[in-house]
């Protein structure tokens, strides 16, 4: 699987505190199936990161990774919650993108008016770049209005791979999971995510999903999902709607 959505890179947000826990993060995830992984810090309007400093510690990543014998590819990227003027800093290289093409991961507040996550994609869009919605699950405006309008107008959507490895009662009523498992039957997500954090609380969980996702979905938009969209990041061109 290929992973867009993580928080890898130590000591810059809230995702792993060291050189060390980035690494078992990421053996975690490869020993689940991850080939490639994209860092994506978080950006905030009131605490942004610095791409310099999220470029040096993705090379100390590399390296140690590669020195543990870890065989995986790491990209940069960050996830930004959405405020109207990140595409000037799109522009300026300020906020990064996700492996340097246009896509972009954005986040909202769980609340967030709908209204508001229509605009952001018109905006992005506007600028020339991709919106990726991360983990879409999470936002009541996309729940209650569905997806089909935001894909229409140019956004991507990421939802995570948790909630998939839910078993039981507690699976079939979560309304996060049934709305992520309808999104994937619907063909209307692009990309799942693990948007994994620290080895004890949000560990990467991507075995079940690629389980479910192969059980559940015909193999060609599995393999969409799991692989072809993120090579499309990577080429930086339109994925096929
Ligand atoms: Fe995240």
């Amino acid at each position: 699987m290929f992973d867009i959505h993580s928080h890898i890179i130590y000591h810059i947000d809230d995702g792993s505190r060291d050189i060390e826990e980035s690494v078992k993060l990421i053996e975690d995830a490869v020993s689940q199936g991850a080939t490639d992984i994209i860092a994506t810090p978080h950006y905030y309007i009131e605490s942004p990161t610095d791409p310099v400093r999220i470029r040096e510690k993705l090379s100390e990543i590399r390296a140690a990774v590669m020195a543990a014998g870890i065989d995986v590819r790491l990209y940069e990227g960050n996830e930004v919650l959405y405020f109207d003027s990140m595409t000037e800093r799109l522009k300026t290289g300020e906020i990064l993108t996700l492996a340097g093409s246009r896509y972009v991961l954005i986040e909202f507040y769980p609340l967030e008016s709908y209204s508001t996550i229509r605009k952001c994609v018109r905006n992005v869009r506007n600028s020339g770049y991709r919106p990726v919605i991360a983990h879409a699950e999470r936002f009541k405006g996309l729940r209650e209005n569905g997806l089909r309008e935001v894909i229409s107008m140019g956004a991507y959507i990421q939802l995570s791979t948790e909630p998939l490895s839910r078993r039981g009662l507690g699976a079939i009523l979560d309304g996060e999971t049934k709305f992520i498992k309808d999104a994937l039957k619907n063909r209307e997500a692009h990309f799942l995510g693990t948007d994994m954090h620290r080895t004890g609380t949000r560990p990467p969980v991507l075995k079940d999903a690629v389980r479910w996702a192969e059980k559940h979905l015909d193999s060609g938009y599995a393999s969409q999902i799991l692989y072809d969209n993120a090579e499309c990041i990577l080429k930086d061109i339109e994925i096929e709607r």
